[in-house]
């Protein structure tokens, strides 16, 4: 296995208080999660050997480690973008880390566009599955085979029982949940009306900057995954307006807590 997976993994043994079953990537906004763990313990990326750090706005850059619904959690509080000029290797690099410490289940969260017309604007969803638009992908170059195969199959990318499981949750907390494909686009310019529209003919629900490499990165390795988007806009063309980061946040922001008990609420339930 790679070096540096390893040394990042023998120094998180020593500082973490305890072996993570549960990985969490949180996304544009949605880093407040990541104040809810028990006991933290914090490490910036910047500490860690083969790391690189997001410099993304609302990312802050560091792991958070502790217990969150009762169980052992590593949290990525910040997570990084290809279009920051990470290589997509350098965004799969945490999600193999958190493996070999012996995550098991991932879960990512991430800010986005509604592509889906019949979406409303702070609408939570359920990915199904994704479209690779980035144009890279994480696992090109040689294959290391200790962390997965050549060619891994997506199938089953996003892990249908933690779906079930979401819904299940989100039933019992009165929240209404979306489910769709979500389509990852390089970014860092929002997207075109026509590509928009080119996309909803793809067959996506919503767009976003993320998500797309780590959960390749994450079915490569064996992770279970789960992912959630939260519909920050509808994607560029539908309201006849421009699209603002502020905007992101802002909805982000007032939203983060419903997501948050959300993603509590499944933790528990693991
Ligand atoms: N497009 C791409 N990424 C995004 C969007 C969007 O409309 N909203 C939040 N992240």
């Amino acid at each position: 296995m790679n070096n540096f997976i390893e040394q990042a993994v023998s120094i998180l043994k020593e500082r973490l208080p305890e072996l993570p079953t549960v990985g969490i990537v949180l996304g544009s906004g949605l880093g407040g999660l990541a104040d809810k763990i028990e006991s933290p313990v914090y490490v910036p990326y910047g500490e860690l050997p083969g790391f690189v750090t997001s410099t993304a706005p609302g990312h802050a850059g560091r792991f958070v480690a502790g217990r969150l619904a009762g169980k052992p959690v590593l949290c990525m509080q910040g997570r990084l973008h290809f279009y920051e000029g990470h290589s997509m290797q350098d965004i799969a690099f945490p999600i193999r880390v958190m493996k070999a410490l012996g995550v098991q289940t991932l879960i990512l969260t991430n800010a986005a566009g509604g592509v889906n017309t019949s979406f409303s604007i702070g609408d939570l969803m359920v990915l199904e599955d994704h479209i690779n638009f980035m144009g890279a992908n994480p696992l090109t170059g040689p294959n290391d085979d200790s962390i997965g195969p050549r060619f891994c199959d997506m199938t089953f990318a996003y892990t249908p029982a933690l779906r079930e499981l979401a819904f299940s949750v989100a039933e019992k907390q009165g929240v209404k949940l979306q489910k769709g494909v979500y389509l990852g686009y390089m970014g860092p310019n929002y997207e075109t009306p026509a590509e928009i529209r080119a996309f909803r003919t793809l067959g996506a629900d919503a767009v976003g900057m993320s998500t797309v490499p780590e959960v390749i990165a994450a079915s490569h390795c064996g992770l279970n995954v789960l992912a959630i988007s939260l519909i920050t806009n509808m994607a560029a063309g539908i309201e006849k307006k421009k699209l603002s980061g502020d905007e992101v946040i802002e909805i982000a922001n007032q939203r983060a807590q419903v997501l948050q008990t959300l993603v509590s609420g499944i933790i528990e339930a693991l």
